[in-house]
C-alpha cells in the first residue's frame, strides 16, 4: 500500500476513554490513519488521558515528556485528547511544546479538521464543550468485525458534583443518547457477532431522565434484553442515590442481566458521605445493596473506597472498614483522596497526613484481599457459564469471565473465543479464577 499513514492511540483511565479511542480510530480511518501497535512506526500519536486522580495526571506529562527527543529524531504528529487536555486546553500547548494539537472530551468530531490543520504545522486546542446531540463521542461506534463484547455509550457527563470530583469539570453536563439509537447500535453489533454489551456512563442510572419522553434505565435495560441473540447485558457505573426499585427488580425480571453490579460507596461514614455530597447515607446504601442481593441472589457487588478524606477520623475510616464487611464486596478499587482543580473538597480543611492516608489505603486492601480470595475459594467445584474474550496474557490459556464478572482461566481450543462455555472451577487466586472446560453449550 502507498501512502497509508499510521496511527498509535494511547489510552490511560477508564472505560469511556477506551470506548473515545475506538471512535478515534474509526475517525481517522477515514482520514487514511491505520492502526499501529507500534508507536515507534506511528505518524499520529494520540494520547487519551485521564485526571481523576493527580497521579494519573503526572502519568501523562511524564507519557508525553519521552516524546521530545523523539521528535528531533523522526516527523511524526503527537496528539493529547480525554480529561487532561480538557482541563488544560491551550496551556497544554505551552506546558509541552512538542505537541501539535489537544482535542477535549467534547470534541472528537473535529479531529479530522485538527489533524489536516496539524500535518500543514498548525498547532490547534479544541476544548468546547457541546452540550446537544452533534457530539461525535455520543455517535455509535463503527461496526468492524471481531470481538463478542461491546462498550455502548448510553450517557456521558454527570451532574452530581461529588466534592472530591472532577467528572462534572472535565466531562460536562449529563445528556442521555437516544434510546432507538442504542437499541439500533446493539441490533447491528449482535449482527456482526456481539454477544454482550457493557452499556456506558459516568452514572447510567440517571439515564433518560432529564430527556421529555425517554426511558428510563430500567425501561432501556427492558428493551436491550428484548433483542434476539443478545446473550448478556451489564453496566457500569451506578450512582447508588439513583437505584430505582424499578432497576432493582430488573435483576429479577431480566435473565440477560448479569448478576454483578458496581456500586461505589466511597466512604462508609454518614459524616464524610454527606461531605462527599453523595446523596445517601451508610443506611441508605445498605438497603439498596439488600435490595440487590434479594433480587438476584449471588449477586457479585464490586465498588470504589477512597480514604484519606478531608477531616476522615479513625472513626470515620473504621465505619469503612465495617461497610465493606457488611457489603462482603467481590472486590473493589481503592484511592486515597487526592485533591483536583476547582472541586469543593480541594478547599476543605482536616487534610489527613499522607502517612495516615497511606496506612488507611493498606489497611481497607488487606481487608479487601482476604474478602476476595474467601469468596473466590467459595467457587471452587461450581460450574460457570464464561463468555470466552481471548487468550491470557501468556498465551498458553483462554480467558473469559463469568456472569458475575469474574475472570476465569482455562485451557481450550482458540476457536472457542467468541463463544459461551461451560467451565468447572478449580482454583481461586487473588484475581482470577482456574477451571476446566467441561461442554461447549
Ligand atoms: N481522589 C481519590 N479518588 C477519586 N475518585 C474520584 N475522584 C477522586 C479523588 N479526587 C475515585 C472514586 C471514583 C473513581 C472512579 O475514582 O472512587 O468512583
Ligand atoms: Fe464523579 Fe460523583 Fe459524578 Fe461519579 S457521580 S463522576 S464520583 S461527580
Amino acid at each position: 500500500m502507498t501512502g497509508e499513514k499510521l496511527l498509535y492511540i494511547e489510552t490511560f483511565g477508564c472505560q469511556m476513554n477506551v470506548s473515545d479511542s475506538e471512535k478515534v480510530a474509526a475517525l481517522l480511518k477515514s482520514e487514511g490513519y491505520a492502526p499501529t501497535a507500534d508507536s515507534s512506526a506511528a505518524d499520529l500519536i494520540i494520547v487519551n488521558t485521564c485526571s481523576v486522580r493527580e497521579k494519573a495526571e503526572h502519568k501523562v506529562y511524564s507519557y508525553l515528556g519521552r516524546f521530545r527527543g523523539l521528535k528531533r529524531e523522526r516527523r511524526f504528529l503527537l496528539g493529547v485528547g480525554g480529561c487532561v487536555a480538557q482541563q488544560e486546553g491551550e496551556r497544554l500547548l505551552k506546558r509541552v511544546p512538542w505537541l501539535d494539537l489537544v482535542f477535549g472530551t467534547h470534541n472528537l468530531h473535529l479531529l479530522p479538521e485538527m489533524v489536516r490543520a496539524a500535518e500543514q504545522g498548525e498547532r490547534r486546542a479544541a476544548v468546547d464543550f457541546i452540550d446537544n446531540e452533534t457530539r461525535l463521542d455520543l455517535f455509535p461506534r463503527a461496526d468492524e468485525a471481531g470481538g463478542a463484547t461491546r462498550f455502548v455509550t448510553v450517557m456521558q457527563g454527570c451532574d452530581n458534583f461529588c466534592s472530591y470530583c472532577i467528572v462534572p469539570y472535565v466531562r460536562g453536563r449529563e445528556i442521555s443518547r437516544r434510546s432507538a439509537e442504542i437499541v439500533e447500535e446493539i441490533r447491528n453489533a449482535v449482527a456482526a457477532g456481539v454477544r454482550e454489551v457493557t452499556l456506558l456512563g459516568q452514572n447510567v442510572n440517571s439515564y433518560g431522565l432529564k430527556t421529555p419522553g425517554e426511558l428510563t434505565f430500567a425501561g432501556l435495560l427492558r428493551e436491550i434484553s428484548a433483542i434476539d441473540g443478545l446473550e448478556r447485558i451489564r453496566f457500569t457505573t451506578s450512582h447508588p442515590k439513583d437505584i430505582s426499585p424499578d432497576l432493582i427488580a430488573c435483576f429479577a425480571e431480566l435473565p440477560k442481566l448479569c448478576a454483578h453490579i458496581h456500586l461505589p460507596a466511597q466512604a462508609g461514614s454518614d459524616i464524610i458521605l454527606e461531605r462527599m455530597n453523595r446523596g445517601y447515607s451508610r443506611q441508605e446504601y445498605l438497603a439498596k445493596v439488600a435490595a440487590l442481593k434479594a433480587a438476584r441472589p449471588g449477586i457479585q457487588i464490586t465498588g470504589d473506597i477512597i480514604v484519606g478524606f478531608p477531616g476522615e477520623t479513625e472513626d470515620d475510616f473504621l465505619q469503612t472498614l465495617s461497610l465493606m464487611e457488611e457489603v462482603r464486596y467481590t472486590d473493589i478499587f481503592s484511592f486515597a483522596y487526592s485533591p483536583r482543580p476547582e472541586t469543593a473538597a480541594a478547599a476543605f480543611a482536616g487534610r489527613v497526613a499522607r502517612k495516615e492516608t497511606q496506612e488507611r489505603l493498606d489497611r481497607v486492601q488487606e481487608l479487601q484481599r482476604d474478602m476476595t480470595i474467601e469468596r473466590h475459594a467459595g467457587f471452587v467445584g461450581t460450574c460457570q457459564a464464561v463468555l470466552v474474550e481471548g487468550m491470557s496474557k501468556r498465551g498458553d490459556q483462554l480467558y473469559g469471565r463469568t456472569d458475575g464478572n469474574l475472570i476465569v482461566n482455562f485451557a481450550g481450543d482458540p476457536a472457542l473465543i467468541g463463544s459461551l462455555v461451560d467451565v468447572r472451577i478449580t482454583r481461586g487466586y487473588p484475581n482470577s479464577l482456574l477451571g476446566e472446560l467441561t461442554t461447549v453449550q
